[in-house]
């Protein structure tokens, strides 16, 4: 695995092998890696040539009151799960190597970006878009991976490339749980062990309203209402949103069909957590 930290080292890299007739995988991280990045991975490598995983915890997608400067950060265990998972390149640039002082320039995918996280986080997705968009032209056409934990922020990426006319196929992976549901996220090591017992509670609540709907419930109101109830069961939990909504507009739809997606953002405790699942499909094993 070769560990590349400049822009134009890995973009005239990657054009030479690109001409070499080699097919590119793109893994987007912030680190601290997971199962959940792991299985993206992993994907990527049976699907490809070369794989690049990234690590840049990017400044941009972070607000002032955000945890940018506490994020966790373990950049030798990344490195060895990286080799370990077949990370052709590693690329983990400075800020001062992604970044010049002033950016000027912003992404913006206006209306799926101010709805659910972006309600909380008006800022978060133009950083996040922008940075993404920074990493497709440094790595040029490829296919790129991104968990569908973040089930917003794919949709934006989607819709950022179509409109954009990126060279580049988006890939959404299945959640990765852990064996009580939760799915896992960098920021679950912000609970404590109490806390963490209790964030079942979100994955609980999900599987319940899912368990509605295979009766017979299509009425979404009557499923947020559930869940709504399902997780004020634990008083170490407040809940920032409980929608249903179309899965690609993101819009809230008042009766439940194959593209509805159920999404949920709490806080517990310090940890502000979110999961979502297809209304008809409900929790995934993977
Ligand atoms: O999902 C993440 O880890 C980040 O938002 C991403 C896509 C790597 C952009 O910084």
């Amino acid at each position: 695995m070769e560990l590349i930290t400049d822009p134009a080292e890995l973009q005239n890299s990657l054009d030479q092998m690109r001409a070499d007739g080699k097919s590119i995988g793109l893994v987007p991280t912030m680190g601290f890696l997971h199962r959940g990045h792991l299985s993206l991975i992993k994907r990527a490598v049976a699907e490809n040539d070369v794989v690049i995983t990234t690590i840049f915890v990017n400044p941009l997608q972070f607000a002032a009151n955000e945890d940018l400067s506490t994020y966790p950060r373990d950049i030798e265990k990344d490195s060895s799960l990286c080799l370990e998972a077949g990370t052709t390149k590693l690329f983990t640039p400075a800020n001062e190597e992604m970044f010049c002082d002033t950016v000027l320039t912003s992404i913006s995918v206006t209306v799926l970006s101010s709805v659910l996280e972006g309600i909380t986080r008006p800022t978060h997705f133009s950083g996040v878009a922008t940075v993404v968009s920074k990493l497709f032209n440094i790595v040029g056409p490829c296919r790129s991976y991104f968990g569908e934990k973040d089930w917003q922020q794919l949709q934006i990426i989607k819709k950022m490339v179509t409109d954009l006319s990126y060279r580049v196929e988006v890939i959404g992976c299945p959640i990765i749980r852990d064996d009580d549901g939760l799915a896992l996220s960098s920021r679950n090591v912000y609970l404590s062990d109490d806390e963490r017992e209790v964030a079942a509670i979100i994955p609980q609540a999900l599987h319940y309203a899912h368990g509605k709907v295979k009766s017979g419930e299509r009425q979404s109101q009557l499923l947020k209402d559930s869940i709504i109830e399902q997780l004020q069961k634990s008083s170490l939990v407040s809940i920032d949103y409980v929608e249903v909504v179309n899965g690609d507009s993101l819009e809230p739809v008042t009766t439940v069909d194959a593209q509805t997606r159920i999404l949920v953002a709490v806080r517990v405790g310090s940890a502000r957590l979110i999961d979502n699942i297809n209304a008809l499909v409900g929790i995934n094993t993977a």
